[in-house]
């Protein structure tokens, strides 16, 4: 028995009867069975050009890897052998093919993570194994905001790359922000041609006195959407695209000023955001707005297949829909209580219409205020409260919560830290985490439709920095969505800080400028940038 392989996350059971290895060269054929070619597509480009493995058509001699399709596997499990020749991976479906060559991957070195082969000639080889493995979550997310700052499409692709090595399958693309508006919409080209830049960023958060005085910015086309979106795909990964509505809103309003306010303040007068925080310029509720943002969506459903639709919700102050007489007069018009409602009412009209296009609406957990739409799914940010509301209601939910899958929180305390944002957050944290609430009832439960990382980037302007908060801290997540717990309430750190011994060697493979355990790099380092601060105690739940 051998349960001491280094694979992240780890696999449900590997057992062995032989401590051998069996070799790989450019001899070993490959066989893709019906419905796994896109799997030996991908093995070829990455794990070929990585080791210069040929990997021939398979010509009936056993020195082969067969890639075959198992109905009467979990859809997204698979068994990997390599004890025998040939050597197999079966999955359910083309995703558990997929994972069981992610697998592959892992065992064979660091060094099939890399772009090209460093020598020639070089024999590989694996331990001689039985993988048998399934996630235990549907929903294995991380959410990049690229609105705050912009993520060239070559960053976004190298991020799919990377959530496919450690299983993940759904990429929440947080499209829309009060700094930048990120998505070409044909029909409003304004959306881009003003909301996707802005003048100047602060620098650090909102109490900074500082700002670059550099223009920031940039979208991607739809074509670039289209292509991130069959890229995920290859991957079986998931893109959920956000357009955050009513709140966060404010690149939208200075692209269309009509979409405003306009009896509150002068929305002609604004900008693009550059500064951070809560900001109070928020849609009109208005047939208007509405109308525009139909528009907006029937764009999103064209280039976007995803079943869940994310709309936002967060974070809406109500001050300008309090002081409009025609926010007002639509509360009364429509018979609600209060602000809270007319929010309600907002997110009920795309939940009501993106129903009826064969899609469901996701949003942070505020949409509960007020009334929760009858099809929704709730991202549960602000702890786990949200989420347990909601799966009592019979909704389905995904886990979030800030205190423990926010990656922008700080890592340390120390003063170099880079991105000092709130709480300290370590790797031993998120490996902690668990997405089931023990409130809950079994039933209650299987609402939890699985769990997802944030990645805020308010203090991250480049590529360097998000590589640095999101990772090593993204594997421990990756375990926490993928691997079923050892026993109840158990997970084993010290087990896990083992294996990732071997997964820094394959995140260095693959040039992620992680977070080292003993802390920044001198040029990882950025002195005198203000985070946000830790307000109050910090949260334990
Ligand atoms: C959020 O962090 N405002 C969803």
């Amino acid at each position: 028995m051998t349960d001491k392989v280094d694979v992240i996350p780890a696999p449900a059971r590997c057992s062995s009867d032989s401590a051998g290895r069996t070799g790989i060269g450019d001899r070993t054929a490959l066989e893709a069975r019906p419905g796994t070619e896109g799997v030996a597509r991908w093995l070829r480009a990455t794990v070929g050009a990585a080791t210069g493995l040929p990997f021939p058509q398979a010509d009936g001699r056993d020195d082969r890897l067969v890639l075959s399709i198992d109905p009467g596997l979990p859809a997204e499990g698979y068994r990997l052998v390599t004890d025998a020749l040939p050597m197999r991976v079966e999955g359910g479906s083309a995703a558990g093919v997929f994972y069981g060559a992610q697998t592959f991957r892992q065992l064979l070195s660091p060094d099939a993570f890399r772009r090209a082969p460093l020598r020639s000639g070089r024999e590989w080889e694996l331990p001689r194994i039985t993988v048998e493995d399934s996630p235990r979550f549907r929903w294995r997310g991380l959410m990049l905001d690229v609105a705050r700052h912009f993520m060239p499409k070559e960053g976004v692709l190298r991020y799919l790359d990377l959530m496919a090595a450690h299983k993940l399958n759904v990429f929440h693309f947080h499209l829309t922000d009060d700094q930048g508006w990120r998505v070409q919409i044909k029909r409003y080209p304004k959306l881009t041609e003003i909301g996707s830049w802005r003048a100047r960023t602060k620098f650090g958060h909102r109490a900074s006195p500082l700002w670059d005085d550099k223009p920031h910015g940039g979208y991607y086309t739809q074509d670039d959407i289209r292509e991130i979106v069959a890229y995920a795909a290859e991957r079986h990964i998931t893109v959920v695209p956000e357009i955050d509505v009513p709140g966060h809103s404010q690149a939208a309003v200075a692209a269309y000023p009509e979409l405003g306010n306009t009896d509150v303040i002068d929305t002609n007068s604004l900008s693009v955001w550059d500064n951070w925080g809560i900001n109070p310029n928020v849609l009109a509720p208005t047939d208007n707005t509405l109308r525009f943002y139909e528009g907006v969506f029937e764009e999103l459903l064209d280039l976007f297949p995803s079943e869940f639709i994310h709309v936002g919700g967060d974070e809406c102050p109500k001050d300008q829909w309090k002081q409009s007489p025609a926010a007002q007069a639509r509360i009364a018009e429509l018979g609600l209580a209060d602000e809270d409602e007319l929010q309600s009412w907002f997110i009920g009209h795309f939940d009501k219409w993106l129903s009826a296009r064969g899609r469901r609406l996701v949003g942070w957990d505020e949409i509960l205020e007020g009334g929760l739409a009858d099809g929704a799914v709730v991202s549960s940010w602000r702890g786990y409260e949200g989420g347990i509301t909601a799966a009592r209601a019979g909704h389905d939910v995904v886990m979030c919560p800030e205190q423990h899958v926010y990656l922008d929180w700080r890592q340390d305390d120390g003063e170099d830290e880079p991105v000092p944002i709130a709480h300290v957050r370590t790797l031993e944290d998120v490996y902690r985490f668990e997405p089931v609430p023990s409130q809950l009832t079994e039933a209650e439960a299987r609402h939890v439709l699985g769990a997802q990382a944030n990645v805020w980037t308010e203090v991250m302007e480049d590529h360097a920095r998000v590589d640095y908060q999101t990772f090593p801290r993204l594997a421990a997540f990756a375990e926490v969505a993928w691997s079923a717990l050892p026993a109840p309430g158990e997970r084993d750190f010290a087990d896990f800080e083992r294996r990732m011994t071997a997964h820094y060697a394959r995140l260095d493979a693959l040039g992620v400028g992680y977070r080292p355990p003993t802390g920044p790099l001198p040029w990882q380092r950025r002195p005198g940038v203000l985070g946000r601060p830790k307000d109050g105690p910090p949260p334990n739940a």
